[in-house]
């Protein structure tokens, strides 16, 4: 059986016969000694092994250059050398597939550009290989969390006929391009989902408390640091609740996120630590401290016009906030995590819970300092006819919705949720600066490559 170089690594003492794979990293050879520092993805670091040159397979240690696989039998023993404890004494060493020259990653550093042209290569460097582990160990964090608080899974569909945000953002799903609508695959207009909200909603009015964890689609245009066409989105929606118990679940979602980082990331916190911002532990660490603040749109608004700043979007009440503000809110003004609730209804979708004073409603955002909106939600509105005149107001064609509508209809509840953009959690604790290196291939505006 293979062993990993991450349990290898980790071992309380020296073992016969263990067996291991992986991609050369570095080799330099003496006269009766090769040196090979091995890694197979399992974690951050790699392990040496000592090939002497009377073993079975030397002949070919020649071609296992930076790249190359190879599968090597041996002892594992206490390392002569500093910085690490224990190393490989090869018994045997097999080459599985040679390089050529032309392998594009050499141990030079190379731009986060360069290697998002060869996206299906980049996992291979230490910081891409710590940072697609930390996005498998931040799933399962999220799993987790809510298994632990009795929500349940909810597998909303990904092909939707219905527009959630509103905002006619959605990719179309046809087979039948030049057709009617009604000549297509479905007998109606398709799209690829914005959101599961709405589905989850019926569920959450059926089973109380749901979440959704899947990828969404979004046709808009905007070629920005912080958006991707296809991103995965985190969906929790509860029965019997209001806003206030909506930004509690969302605010100790993210400290528990941030824990588990803290907690488990194998050493690949520290990768991210020396070369994308030193300043990502002690952050990190403040945000399970301290905890967030919160605050109404209305004094947002008012803490940014009183701020004398110069925006290049100018503030006044009724603005959907820009990512400018909102990095000054979280970044200058309250110097760390921020909720702001209670926003304009006129720039918020139809779902969301009209307040008492005809003007906002029960929406919150959490923004985070470096990244801006990380998480968005709402208490839903639960009253039949008040939903029914928002829609119309927001012009939804309603055969499409009767379903929605029946929820408010047959034993309505108070309930609410938020949605967390999987991408931006993990640029906040990683302090990647694009979207584009936390997802594994990414889908912008004009790229679809592999
Ligand atoms: O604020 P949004 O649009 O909210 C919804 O979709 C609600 N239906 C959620 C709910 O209440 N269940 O999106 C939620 C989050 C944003 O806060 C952001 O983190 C992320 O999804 N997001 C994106 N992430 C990457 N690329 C994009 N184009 C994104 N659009 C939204
Ligand atoms: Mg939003």
């Amino acid at each position: 059986m293979r062993d990993l170089v991450k349990h290898l690594l980790k071992s309380e003492q020296a073992a016969e016969g263990v067996e291991l794979s992986g991609w050369v990293r570095t080799r330099r050879d003496s006269k009766e000694f090769s040196f090979m520092e091995l890694n197979d993805g399992s974690s951050l670091q790699g392990i040496q092994v000592v090939i002497d040159a009377g073993i079975s397979g030397y002949e070919l240690v020649g071609k296992m250059n930076t790249g190359a696989s190879v599968r090597v039998f041996g002892d594992l023993v206490a390392s002569q050398g500093k910085g690490q404890s224990w190393e490989i004494l090869a018994r045997k060493i097999e080459l599985l597939g040679e390089v050529p020259e032309d392998f594009p990653l050499q141990k030079k550093g190379h731009t986060p550009e360069f290697l998002r042209s060869i996206a299906h290569l980049r996992p291979r460097t230490n910081l891409y290989g710590a940072m697609f582990r930390m996005r498998s160990r931040l799933s399962y964090a999220v799993h987790r969390f809510f298994n632990e608080r009795d929500f349940t899974y909810v597998h909303t569909p990904i092909i939707t006929a219905s527009d959630c945000e509103g905002a006619g953002e959605m990719f179309r799903v046809t087979t039948n391009e030049a057709g009617k609508p009604e000549e297509d695959f479905f007998g109606k207009a398709a799209y690829l989902t914005v959101s599961g909200q709405l589905e989850g909603e019926t569920y959450a009015c059926a089973l109380s408390n749901i979440y959704t964890f899947g990828p969404t689609f979004r046709a808009e245009n905007s070629n920005t640091t912080r958006h991707a066409a296809e991103f995965w989105m985190i969906e929790p929606e509860m029965a019997f609740c209001d806003l206030e118990g909506d930004m509690d679940l969302a605010e100790e979602f993210m400290q528990f996120l941030v824990e588990d980082v803290l907690d488990h990331h194998e050493g690949d916190l520290t990768i991210f630590e020396k070369f994308v911002d030193k300043g990502l532990r002690a952050r990190l660490e403040k945000l399970v401290s301290s905890g967030f603040a919160r605050m109404s749109y209305t004094e947002a608004v008012e803490r940014l016009e009183k701020s004398g700043k110069s925006f290049e979007y100018p503030v006044e009440w009724g603005i959907n906030l820009q990512s400018e503000h909102e990095r000054y809110l979280c970044e200058e003004v309250v110097k760390g995590p921020l909720t702001v609730y209670n926003y304009p209804k006129s720039i918020k979708p139809f779902y969301m819970r009209a307040n008492d004073d005809g003007k906002t409603v029960t929406a919150m955002d959490v923004l985070v300092p470096g990244v801006g909106e990380i998480m968005g939600g709402s208490q839903r509105e639960e009253r039949y006819d008040l939903l029914k005149a928002a829609m119309e107001h927001h012009e939804l064609d309603l055969a499409n919705y009767d379903w929605y509508l029946d929820l408010r209809k047959y034993g309505t509840v108070p309930h609410a949720g938020f949605g967390a953009g999987f991408e931006r959690l993990l640029m906040y604790v990683t302090g990647m600066q694009n979207i584009r290196d936390v997802i594994p291939f990414a889908r912008t505006p004009g790229n679809c490559e592999f």
